[in-house]
């Protein structure tokens, strides 16, 4: 069986640790594309992680390019491109240079590779990964957004820490937005299937849960230039490798919505399961009154950002 090709937009900080991750994986051969600007940047780190090989055994091809053509019969983009959050600015920010940038990827991917699995990380994701789907016009399957996966990774890990419990064994779910409005839905959280609500108190809880919706911005402002990489490109790999290898995983992510949970028309955080064909189905389930009225808040926050994109 041939290799799977994997092409990485942008081959910045993200980009250069989901080509390491993807490498060790052994999920396929990798592309890093970037700007003409940054085409040694990313020849060079391509070149460095073929030097990995000997030492670390996997036989993944890796190459820099920002040459179009060579990311022909990519079975899965991952885009990065994009400017970082600096600190001060919030994610809505980046929006106006970074949907430049959007709207050019989509057209040159819809181009050259239009059968593909796409996975937006670019911010403001929620407006990023429509506008991706609207100008390519490729279809819902084929689209999907990176924010759940890490932001429930990040509430994962906080409830890790607060009980030293191992974070493997802590699931949880984060819906809505990649914002400050996202929803943690502590009361389906658990430790090896122990509720949560059991073993923190509500008030905890609560901090934790404030924790998790700001966990971006709070490594933002530790880095004093450039937002975080090792967890985004994690959770990212995982949602490829669920394409790549037919894994059927249910991560939150953001999925178009046509109906479900009441939303209609917006790519938003949702209980996703990624297969060989994409984005396979939304899985949907009773919200309480209270989760209903965030989600509806997180719900208008998207929708002002896309509709700022004009799309
Ligand atoms: N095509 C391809 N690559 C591009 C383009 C473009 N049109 N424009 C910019 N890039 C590249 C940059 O040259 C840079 O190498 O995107 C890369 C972005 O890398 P970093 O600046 O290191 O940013 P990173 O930390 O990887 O984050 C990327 O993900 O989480 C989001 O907010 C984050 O939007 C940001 C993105």
């Amino acid at each position: 069986m041939a290799r799977k090709k994997i092409t990485l937009i942008g081959g910045g900080q993200i980009g250069g640790n989901l080509a390491l991750l993807s490498a060790q994986k052994e999920l396929g051969d990798v592309i890093i594309f970037d700007i003409p600007q940054s085409e040694g940047m990313v020849k060079g780190k391509a070149l460095d992680l073929m030097q990995l090989r000997p030492h670390d055994g996997y036989d993944s091809n890796i190459i820099g390019t920002s040459n179009w053509e060579d990311v022909k019969n990519t079975d899965v983009f991952i885009i990065t491109a994009g400017i970082p959050r600096k600190p001060g600015m919030n994610r809505e920010d980046l929006l106006d240079i970074n949907l430049g940038i959007i709207k050019d990827v989509a057209t040159n991917i819809k181009q050259h590779a239009p059968n593909a699995f796409v996975i937006v990380i670019s911010n403001p994701l929620d407006a990023m990964v429509y506008a991706f789907y609207k100008v390519s016009g490729f279809k819902k399957n084929q689209v999907v957004g990176m924010a759940g996966a890490l932001d429930s990774g990040r509430f994962r890990t906080f409830i890790a820490m607060e009980t030293g419990y191992s974070a493997q064994d802590v699931t949880c779910m984060v819906l809505g937005g990649h914002g400050d409005t996202m929803v943690p839905i502590s009361r389906l959280a658990t430790v090896g299937g122990v509720p949560v609500t059991d073993l923190i108190d509500n008030k905890r809880l609560k901090e934790i849960e404030d924790r998790t919706r700001v966990a971006g911005g709070e490594i933002v402002k530790l880095f004093g230039n450039g937002s975080a990489f090792y967890a985004p490109a994690q959770s990212a790999i995982e949602m490829a490798e669920s394409f790549l290898k037919d894994k059927k995983r249910v991560i939150p992510c953001a999925s178009l919505c046509e109906g479900e949970f009441g939303i209609d028309g917006y790519f938003i955080g949702v209980p996703t399961v990624i297969g060989s064909n994409g984005v396979e189905k939304i899985l949907e389930f009773t919200l309480t009154n209270n989760e209903k009225n965030e989600l509806s808040k997180t719900l208008n926050a998207v929708k002002k950002t896309v509709t700022e994109t004009g799309l």
